[in-house]
């Protein structure tokens, strides 16, 4: 089991909180990993918006203050956009997926030329959560970033069915429960805002009691655990978020404890998650913020000691200079498939700012802080 120090915990976390604030573009925007050929250059709205949840608990409050205008900016931009797909939608003429909104976009908020698998509804929803938790944790104002809300949840009431490409980009032709995780996260929040109506508030919290059960009554597996996507029996680490931070069900309940378990069983070795069995993304490592994902849900779940064995074994795969990857290779559950990805990218990102995030989010659940 990994040893550190809670002293060396809090300089890993001071660490931390540093390398994200240097990396932080001029526009607001945090990139995924300047140093990986096919992240560089590219915001997405999911790491960007745990990273900004990162540092807002962390008490970096301009910086998830900045972040958040880059997405209210972005957003702006794409009024014209929601509104016609909106209206293209009413008319009985459901969009393609190649009309949607991007995933990720350039640090001046344009949608950038290299083809990427773009339409994925739940940065949106993540975002969402995030910037109303950021508002509430420090009494700020949701003024600057309440067209961003109002449009967001226009855009998820009329599209969270859809099926998209999940958190790893994967699988369009499929809903996954944690992309619906985040949407009824990001409308939970919304059902409470300053930044809507009455009305719009409504609508916000109609459409997430419906997302809810539709993940309870067509997302669970007959074992009883939250499934990969809607019909598989299959589980994503990913899927963790629905519990924690995403609140679809309750940290303790029948289904968080059934999906917590079985991501442990099948998908964590030695402290290490992979993302899903049948994972070939550079041979299909661990990657350490699922761990932390994982960490923070049993933190939730009571589970402390267990929670502190995970952000140990993620703070450990920092390499000398305390920079964290994506993933690592000690366990790879495809390895044959390895070399083609290194053929393809280079060697996997790092640092990643969603690496550090994580662990920051976790170091904070269990009371460290960079202080
Ligand atoms: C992952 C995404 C992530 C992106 C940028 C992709 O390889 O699948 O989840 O948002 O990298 O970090």
């Amino acid at each position: 089991m990994p040893v550190q120090t809670a002293r060396d915990r809090r300089a890993a976390v001071a660490r931390g909180v540093g390398l994200i604030a240097d990396r932080q573009a001029a526009s607001g925007a945090y990139p995924a990993c300047q140093e990986f050929s096919a992240y560089r250059g590219y915001a997405w709205f999911r790491d960007g918006a745990f990273t900004a949840e990162a540092m807002s608990r962390q008490g970096e409050v301009e910086s998830a203050s900045r972040f958040h205008d880059w997405c209210a900016r972005v957003l702006s931009s794409l009024t014209g956009q929601v509104t016609g797909l909106i209206a293209q939608s009413r008319q009985g003429r459901p969009p393609a997926a190649d009309q949607m909104l991007p995933t990720r976009f350039t640090f001046d908020g344009s949608v950038g030329s290299e083809p990427w698998w773009d339409f994925q509804l739940d940065g949106y929803g993540t975002w969402l959560w995030a910037v109303h938790r950021h508002a509430r944790r420090h009494g700020l104002s949701l003024a600057p970033w309440a067209a961003g809300v109002r449009l967001t949840v226009d855009y998820l009431a009329e599209f969270w069915n859809t099926p998209c490409y999940d958190w790893w980009e994967e699988h369009v032709e499929q809903r996954h429960n944690s992309t619906l995780g985040a949407i009824y996260a990001g409308l939970m929040a919304a059902a409470a805002s300053p930044a809507l109506d009455s009305t719009q508030r409504r609508r916000a919290a109609q459409t997430a009691a419906t997302v809810r059960h539709t993940i309870l009554s067509e997302g669970r597996a007959a074992a009883g655990h939250l499934s990969k996507w809607i019909g598989s029996e299959a589980v994503d680490a990913s899927t963790a978020a629905c519990v924690v931070p995403f609140g679809v069900v309750a940290p303790g309940s029948a289904t968080a404890e059934a999906t917590l378990a079985r991501i442990e069983s099948d998908l964590c070795f030695d402290w290490g998650t992979h993302r899903f069995a049948a994972d070939v993304f550079f041979g299909g490592g661990q990657w350490p913020l699922l761990s932390c994902l994982l960490g923070w849900n049993q933190a939730r779940a009571g589970r402390r000691d267990r929670a502190h064995e995970l952000l140990g074994w993620a703070l450990d795969q920092a390499d000398d200079d305390g920079l964290l990857p994506e993933q690592v290779d000690h366990h790879l559950l495809h390895p044959d498939h390895q070399a083609e990805w290194v053929a393809r990218w280079g060697p996997v990102a790092k640092p990643l700012l969603w690496s550090h995030a994580m662990v920051l989010i976790l170091a904070a659940e269990l009371g460290l802080t960079a202080e």
